[in-house]
């Protein structure tokens, strides 16, 4: 055991609050992890309908994660808010986030209703970076919503920030954050790589455009379908 905290000249009075904070952080944290299972659930079971329905999958792919100490603290210290567990809750809407990946456009805006239609959810915000892009390129669909937890003896609504983009977009994305995150570059050369990273983002959403009509098009077109064995 880490003894460091013993030494320390505090009051037991203020050592037993410190460790209390701790704990009460851990707890948390922990509810922030179980709204991410129940989020990712709902989009799961949405996934499963949709493959029973049309035979096909539209999410590609789910990843979630639980925003680091070191993140939390950094933004509240940026934000300039107060150091306590309380304020992490109120002010924070993405310490637990859900990224889901979608195979075509419109299942981004099916998923999106479908979400916003469950009783037991409620949307707190949305951010239309798909009909309105950043300067930058980037384009998504941000949801922050509220899910309750069930625990022992009570419910407890968690805020959780959901994203939702084509396949196309997170990897435009995964580039960006690779290519500019905590990096320096000489001042004369990041005006080319942010054009280049626009012109890549237009493309790849005209990409993601002409897949979805060439879909669209060929539904139409289907005068039966042999069943899939496989
Ligand atoms: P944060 O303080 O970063 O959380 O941003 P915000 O509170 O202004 O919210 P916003 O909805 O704009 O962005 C939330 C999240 O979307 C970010 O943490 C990233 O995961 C993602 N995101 C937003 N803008 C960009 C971008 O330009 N590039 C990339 N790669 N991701 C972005
Ligand atoms: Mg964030």
């Amino acid at each position: 055991m880490n003894n460091e905290l013993f030494n320390l000249n505090i009051s037991p009075e203020l050592r037993l609050e410190f460790l209390k904070s701790i704990s009460k952080a851990k707890e948390l944290m922990a509810y922030y992890e179980c709204a991410i299972m129940e989020v990712e659930t709902k989009f799961k079971v949405l996934n499963k309908q949709f493959s029973l329905m049309s035979d096909r999958n539209p999410i590609d792919s789910i990843q979630s994660r639980l925003k680091s100490p070191e993140s939390i603290l950094n933004k509240m210290i940026k934000r300039n808010l107060p150091l306590t567990i309380e304020a992490i809750e109120e002010n924070l809407t993405d310490i637990a986030g859900v990224r889901v990946i979608c195979s075509f456009l419109e299942d981004i805006y099916t998923l999106k209703k479908a979400i916003e239609k469950q009783d037991d959810i409620k949307v707190l915000m949305i951010k239309d970076y798909i009909k309105n892009p950043k300067p930058n390129g980037y384009r998504s669909l941000h949801m922050i919503v509220e899910i309750p937890i069930f625990l022992l003896n009570e419910k407890r609504p968690m805020k959780v920030e959901i994203q939702l983009r084509t396949i196309a977009m997170q990897t435009w994305a995964s580039l960006e954050h690779q290519i500019f995150y905590k990096k320096n570059y000489p001042e004369d050369i990041i005006p080319l790589y942010k054009a280049q990273l626009l012109e890549a983002a237009n493309i790849s959403y005209e990409l993601d455009i002409k897949m979805q009509d060439i879909k669209k098009e060929t539904e139409q077109k289907i005068i039966s379908c042999e069943p899939d064995l496989d």
